[in-house]
C-alpha cells in the first residue's frame, strides 16, 4: 500500500531507483495490476463462455502482450501490423479479432490468409469479401447502434454520426449481401465508446445485438466491445463491471435459449486492462511565473502522453519529490513548441526544478499514441512484476529518428 511515509513505488519498486536506472521520461507499467484488472472480468462474466479481446491499440509492447497471453487474454487489433505484434507475442491467429476501419480490401485479404477473425465494418467490404470468398470466410459484423456512449464526445462512436460499423438501419441491405454471397455470419460486433460507466449503455447495446442474431443462425460470438470507464480523479468511479455482469449475463443467457445454442461472450477491452497500470514520470524542467500563473515544464509532452491535449483527458500528477509541500496552483506544460497543457490550474505540494513527477493512469493510449514530435525520442518502458522492474523497451536514440531517412546530398 502506498503511504506518505514510503518513497512512492510501483508493484513494490521505488520510482527513484527506475528512473536512477532508466531516467526520465519514463513510462513503467505495474503487470500485476494488469493481470487483475483481467482477472476482475474474468471473475465477473461467470456463468458463460467469456472471451476478452484485449484491444492491444491501448499498449501494444510485446511483453505486455505476452503476460496478457499468459493471463488468459485473446486480442483485438486494428491493423495487420498490430496482428503480427501479437503473432510475435506468441498468440494463435484465431485468438485474434481483426477490427479494422477503413482500410483497403487487399489489407482485409492479408488479414484472411493470416487467419485472423474478421470484423466487418462497411456494407462495400461486406459485398467484396462476399465476392471474394462467398460462404468460405466466416465473418463479424460491426453494427452501428446509434446510441451517444459516455460524456466525452472525443471518444463516442457508436452514435449515428460516426464513421464505425454499419448503421443498424441498413440491417435488410446487411441481409441482401450476406443472402447473395451467403456469407457465413459468425459474430456480431458493438463498440460505443471510451470511458462508459453506466451499464445500461451496454444493455441497449446488446438489446440491439439480441434483436438482430436472431436472423443470422451461424453466430459463434456476440461482442459487446470494450469501453470501460476506470477512474482518473481522485473520488471518481469507474464502471461497476460485476453490476454490468449481474444484468448482461441473465440476459445473453435467455438471450441463448431463445436463440437455441450457447453462444460466446466476447469482449474488447483496453483502457481497463492498462491504464492504471501505467504510469508515465517525468522530471521538471522549470518554473516559470507570469502575472496571471505559475508554469511547470516538464521533460516530455503531447510526444509522449497526447491524451489531455486531443481528448481533454485528466491525469492525476503526483509530486514524488516534495509530497509534503505546501500546496499551490499550477499549470503543467511540456517542452514541446505547441500549446500542450497537461493540467490546467492544479494544485500540488509546491514544485521545485528537478522534482520528480508522477502521471497516473498513463497506461492506455499513452506510449501507444506517442510520436517523435519535435525530433524528441519516445520514451523507455519499464514493466515491474514480482518486484522486479524490467527494460522492456530502451529509449530511443538519434539513430532511431534518422534509421529510415534517405539522405540526398545536394551540395
Ligand atoms: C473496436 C474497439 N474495441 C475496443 C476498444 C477499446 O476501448 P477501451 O480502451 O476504451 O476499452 C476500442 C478503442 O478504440 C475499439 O475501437
Amino acid at each position: 500500500m502506498q503511504s506518505d511515509l514510503l518513497p512512492f513505488a510501483i508493484g513494490g519498486v521505488p520510482v527513484t531507483h527506475m528512473v536512477e536506472s532508466y531516467g526520465t521520461p519514463l513510462y513503467v507499467y505495474d503487470g500485476q495490476k494488469i493481470v487483475s484488472q483481467l482477472q476482475t472480468l474474468q471473475r465477473a462474466f461467470t456463468g458463460v463462455t467469456l472471451r476478452l479481446k484485449y484491444a492491444a491499440k491501448a499498449l501494444t509492447n510485446l511483453s505486455v502482450l505476452k503476460l496478457l497471453r499468459g493471463a488468459g487474454a485473446d486480442l483485438d487489433v486494428v491493423s495487420i501490423e498490430e496482428a503480427q505484434l501479437g503473432l510475435l507475442a506468441g498468440y494463435r491467429p484465431g485468438q485474434i479479432l481483426y477490427t479494422p476501419s477503413g482500410v483497403s480490401f487487399d489489407e482485409i485479404v492479408q488479414a484472411v490468409e493470416m487467419g485472423l477473425e474478421i470484423n466487418i465494418d462497411s456494407l462495400s467490404m461486406l459485398e467484396k469479401l462476399g465476392r471474394k470468398y462467398g460462404s468460405s470466410v466466416p465473418c463479424c459484423l460491426r453494427l452501428n447502434p446509434h446510441i451517444v456512449a459516455g460524456g466525452n464526445t472525443k471518444i463516442q462512436v457508436g452514435h449515428i454520426n460516426s464513421k464505425f460499423g454499419i448503421s443498424i438501419d441498413y440491417i435488410e441491405d446487411i441481409h441482401r449481401v450476406v443472402d447473395r454471397y451467403q456469407i457465413n455470419i459468425n459474430g456480431l460486433h458493438i463498440h460505443t465508446g471510451s470511458d462508459i460507466k453506466d451499464p445500461l449503455v451496454f444493455m441497449q447495446s446488446a438489446n440491439i445485438l439480441f434483436g438482430a442474431a436472431l436472423r443470422f443462425p451461424h453466430l459463434r460470438f456476440i461482442s459487446f466491445g470494450g469501453g470501460f470507464k476506470v477512474a482518473y480523479q481522485p473520488g471518481e468511479y469507474g464502471a461497476d463491471v460485476q453490476a454490468l455482469a449481474r444484468e448482461l449475463v441473465p440476459g445473453f443467457r435467455a438471450f441463448c435459449k431463445r436463440y437455441g445454442r450457447d453462444l460466446e461472450m466476447w469482449f474488447e477491452p483496453g483502457k481497463f486492462i492498462v491504464s492504471e497500470a501505467g504510469y508515465l514520470l517525468v522530471r521538471a524542467n522549470v518554473l516559470k511565473q507570469t502575472p496571471a500563473v505559475t508554469f511547470v515544464g516538464v521533460d516530455s509532452g503531447f510526444n509522449h502522453l497526447v491524451r489531455p491535449m486531443f481528448y481533454d483527458a485528466y491525469h492525476e500528477i503526483v509530486n514524488v519529490s516534495n509530497p509534503d509541500g505546501p500546496r499551490r496552483r499550477y499549470n503543467v506544460v511540456g517542452y514541446i513548441c505547441e500549446t500542450d497543457t497537461f493540467a490546467q490550474d492544479r494544485e500540488l505540494p509546491e514544485v521545485r526544478e528537478g522534482d520528480l513527477l508522477v502521471f497516473r493512469n498513463a497506461g492506455a493510449y499513452g506510449f501507444s499514441m506517442a510520436s517523435n514530435y519535435n525530433s524528441r525520442p519516445r520514451p523507455a518502458e519499464v514493466l515491474v512484476y514480482n518486484g522486479k522492474a524490467h527494460l522492456i523497451r530502451q529509449r530511443e536514440t538519434l539513430q532511431d529518428l534518422t534509421r529510415n531517412q534517405v539522405i540526398v546530398d545536394f551540395e
